[in-house]
């Protein structure tokens, strides 16, 4: 299983451009049987550039119903709303104090408004919040939260999956090899871009868009006022560098396109080439704007759905903060005198000892083993097995794979304490360094 999880951003009005581009495949990826797939609305990002609460509000609701009009099955995809997994801002600032500020001064968007400012005449962060310079630690702990390998995304992000790779780098520099996961951007090569009305590709900044769920009449407009060249009906017409025609492809299966191409070959009337793509989308679109429609008259009906999403994704981001939080030092002072101390992890303190395993039979009859470390504190304590063998076994599992074998073995072994996982897989990574 691949984790996949990608940030949708909350403002803007998506249009055809966005759905063939990113929406569609997106929601065709989440069907793959071998992914797990993280989808959320990206709203604590929306507040860097909204300050009008109402709109916040009423986008965060459009874009949920985008999408789940569009197919998205929430079952199937952990769909959340950021601000709802209260775990992302403490990741956020465990993050920050591990990020250069260097690091995020090179940040494009950064750069690019000091750039501004300073051909402007005027003082370089000028109208620059600190939730713009920190964007990209947000970021990280959104993709790092819940340890994403994959996070498609467009070129412009590659720079924040970068940062996201340094900040996570450090961390584990500083608090344990293991403890988060490297994601990779996946930046889709063949990614369909689709032209608007004029022609350049479907864009809010060259004001030449489809709105997505545009009612069906205001469609047909949109449609009709696509440019095309003056050649008359009955002339062959250039599927080359035609826009309808590309629009056309985005929607149709090959052999409608194929058809398509004939009909253009033959000297379709621009007109009802137009007509003929409005028939398309719209049998494609019909369905979903009916759906989109009933999202938004019942608001309360995605809440529940987001509330779902936000149960499912905090079930794992709270135990695996608390994890990180523990590894960075914040843990509770009581369990300081019931277990033993998590060894600190200092680059420049020696080499550590290596943990010692202990095989044994309880009174139940059952076979148990132990791991310790070299003052005999107990790290690991293996549940009851029914023969010796399998005891080695795992004893042997843990001692060839490292910190991974914790996951493995999760079954056949008493759950760490607070705090005591960090210094498990340690122990364990200890081990596999003095084997090689
Ligand atoms: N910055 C992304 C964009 O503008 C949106 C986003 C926020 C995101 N958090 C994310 C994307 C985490 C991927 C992963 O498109």
């Amino acid at each position: 299983m691949i984790r996949y999880l990608t940030g949708i951003n909350t403002t803007g009005t998506p249009h055809l451009g966005n759905y063939v581009g990113a929406i569609r495949p997106a929601v065709q990826a989440s069907l793959r049987s071998d992914v797990r797939s993280y989808y959320f609305l990206a709203d604590y990002h929306a507040l860097i550039k909204c300050s009008d609460p109402v709109r916040v509000q009423r986008s965060t609701l459009e874009i949920a119903a985008t999408w789940l009009a569009s197919g998205l099955d929430p079952e199937r995809v952990t769909f959340y709303r950021q601000s709802d997994i209260h775990e992302i801002p403490e990741l956020n600032w465990l993050l920050t104090c591990v990020t250069g500020k260097g690091l995020l001064n090179r940040a494009h968007a950064y750069k690019a408004a000091v750039d501004r400012n300073t051909e402007a005449g005027q003082d370089a962060d000028d109208g620059v919040t600190a939730g713009l310079f920190m964007y990209p630690v947000l970021m990280a702990a959104d993709i790092l939260m819940f340890k994403a390998q994959k996070v498609p995304v467009g070129r412009d992000q590659i720079q924040h999956l970068e940062m996201a790779r340094d900040i996570a780098a450090s961390f584990n520099h500083l608090y344990g090899k293991d403890l988060l996961v490297l994601p990779e951007a996946q930046v889709d090569e063949q990614v369909s871009v689709l032209p608007g009305l004029d022609g350049r590709k479907m864009s809010k900044s060259y004001d030449n868009t489809i709105p997505l769920f545009v009612p069906q009449e205001e469609l047909r407009r949109r449609i009709l006022s696509i440019v095309t060249d003056s050649r008359a009906p009955g002339e062959p017409k250039d599927t080359e560098g035609s826009a309808l025609f590309q629009i056309y492809r985005a929607f149709a299966t090959p052999e409608e396109t194929a058809a398509f191409a004939d009909a253009y070959a033959q000297g379709i009337a621009w007109g009802e080439a137009k007509h003929a793509l409005f028939e398309r989308i719209d049998r494609e679109i019909a369905p979903m704007r009916a759906r989109y429609a009933d999202l938004l008259a019942h608001p309360a009906q995605v809440e529940d759905i987001l509330q779902a999403g936000a149960t499912r994704a905090r079930e794992e981001s709270a135990p695996y903060l608390r994890e990180l939080r523990a590894a960075a030092g914040l843990r509770s002072l009581s369990a300081l005198h019931q277990s033993a101390p998590v060894p600190v992890a200092d680059p420049s303190a020696a080499p550590e000892a290596p943990p010692v395993f202990k095989q044994y039979r309880e009174k139940d009859g059952l076979f148990y083993f132990k791991m310790t470390n070299a003052r005999g504190d107990v790290l690991l304590q293996s549940k009851g097995y029914a023969n010796p063998r399998d005891a080695a076994a795992a004893i042997a599992h843990l001692k060839s794979h490292g910190a991974a074998a914790v996951d493995t073995l999760a079954e056949q072994i008493e759950p760490p304490q607070d705090g005591m996982l960090h210094a498990v897989r340690r122990a364990l990574d200890v081990l596999l360094t003095l084997q090689e």
